[in-house]
């Protein structure tokens, strides 16, 4: 038995290496849970509310820096996962269903935990059955706020996303497969949406200068935006800082699952200014900025500063260990022949019965052996050749690289670009965190039909 005071002795011993062991096991990360469900938006007046899938939570809020547990619970009818695209993430939180973890079943969890490594604007969204849970709706915004906090008068989010409506203005479930639209640019909508609204509005004051996010979250459109009588500067792509802010004066082009971060100075000028989506014939109004008096008189006379710098691995176009090109070939209007899928050659019309009809290097969908593979802080090159009649919007998971487009302000990061017609685009990149990480068409109907590969990191 222990008298009080041995224990009063053993208790003093204890205590002092007891709390620091405990310390060092406390997680030092925040729970946060994220259900995602069904949800419903009254998009149009006399008729029943529109059903789409979404998350309990409008976006993540990260500080850079921070580990979070994100516990993920499926309240959906279907498997899935989440991709945290853009983030710098263990290859086991990657959220890929098939390659980096088994799908979420229905009524299921899974934790993710992440390390906010890099400030700005990402998004997570579904990466299991994408072509079909993308298009449902199944994303939200993720901001992950800089260390040292960035200023401005403002910071708004702008999601753009279109769907397909069908005359009960509902979601047009029937063509998600369609393969028609898979095999051309992709499944489009009908109606355009900003932050899941019809009439969104932005609420400004004179002079203000405002931190504007925009993201494309379109399953296969490619958006072009317009800013008349605003002065624009793009402060931020992918969510990796320019430099310096870059001065546009031109609408600015968005691939699927592309964002740009931008300041918008608002004039001295009460009254309404549209922000408008002009890649069609006709020009859409797509957002208000609402201008209204300014109790305090801003003036700006120095140019927007810069974020500070993500602390990205460096490139060094000098010493490339691995060389290799990407052949995309395939959809309508191409002349593919045939291509392997699933191990076996296969004639197009055989091709096109597996709903399959894009190829890199000669593969429909993913191939048995990694495109490449190389260690961990070795530098990569991937010339991308884009042989179809069709614009591409490549993404590469886990890593931020660099390109020589001219489509693009030089020398820019990217987690996604877009790639012309017929162009050819080569992107350099250091290998990150060991895994299995998937490059792929962010056009969602072309990666389902065909257009993905993987890098293996060792
Ligand atoms: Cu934004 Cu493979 O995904
Ligand atoms: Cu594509």
């Amino acid at each position: 038995m222990l008298n009080r005071r041995t224990f009063i002795k053993l208790a003093s011993i204890c205590l002092l290496p007891l709390s620091q062991f405990s310390q060092a096991i406390t997680p030092q990360y925040r729970a946060i849970t994220l259900k995602l469900r069904t949800e419903t938006q009254d998009w149009f007046a006399n008729y029943a509310p529109i059903q789409l899938w979404a998350s309990d939570l409008k976006q993540l809020d990260l500080q850079q820096f921070e580990t979070v547990q994100i516990e993920v619970q499926n309240q959906l009818p279907e498997a899935t996962s989440l991709h945290w695209h853009g983030m710098r993430v263990e290859n086991r939180m990657d959220g890929v269903s098939g390659m980096t973890q088994a799908p979420i079943a229905a009524g299921a969890s899974f934790n993710y935990q992440i390390t906010a490594r890099d400030a700005g604007t990402y998004w997570a969204h579904a990466h299991h059955q994408t072509y079909e849970q993308l298009a449902r709706g199944l994303y939200l915004p993720l901001i992950v706020w800089e260390a040292e906090k960035y200023v401005v008068d403002q910071d708004l989010l702008m999601v753009i996303d279109d769907w397909l409506i069908n005359a009960d203005r509902q979601l047009d479930i029937a063509s998600l497969a369609n393969f028609t639209e898979w095999a051309h640019g992709g499944r489009k909508g009908n109606v355009i949406t900003v932050n899941r609204q019809r009439d969104n509005i932005y609420h400004c004051k004179l002079g203000q200068r405002i931190r504007l996010r925009l993201l494309n979250a379109a399953n296969s459109r490619i958006m072009t935006l317009a800013f008349p009588n605003l002065k624009v500067w793009i402060l931020a792509k992918d969510g990796q800082p320019l430099p310096t802010p870059l001065k546009s004066d031109k609408p600015l082009t968005l691939g699927p699952a592309e964002r740009y971060d931008l300041i918008v100075e608002i004039p001295q000028s009460i009254g309404n200014f549209p922000i408008y989506e002009v890649s069609a014939k006709q020009k859409l109004v797509v957002s208000n900025i609402v201008v209204t008096a300014n109790d305090r008189l801003l003036q700006h006379d120095s140019e927007p500063l810069a974020l500070p710098e993500n602390r990205l691995p460096k490139i060094d176009k000098n010493n490339i260990v691995h060389r290799k090109k990407l052949l995309m070939e395939g959809g309508a209007m191409g002349n593919l022949q045939q291509a392997r899928y699933q191990g076996e050659l296969l004639s197009v019309n055989e091709l096109v019965k597996k709903q399959q009809i894009w190829s890199f290097n000669g593969v429909a969908n993913l191939a048995d052996q990694p495109l490449l593979t190389a260690k961990s802080g070795e530098m990569v090159e991937i010339e991308i050749i884009n042989q179809t009649r069709w614009p591409h919007a490549m993404h590469l998971h886990g890593h931020h690289f660099k390109a020589d487009s001219a489509f693009y302000p030089k020398n820019i990061w990217h987690d996604t670009l877009l790639i012309e017609a017929g162009g050819t685009t080569k992107i350099m990149f250091r290998a990150g965190e060991r895994g299995k990480w998937l490059l792929h068409c962010h056009m969602i109907e072309h990666q389902a039909s065909g257009m993905a590969t993987w890098i293996q990191v060792s």
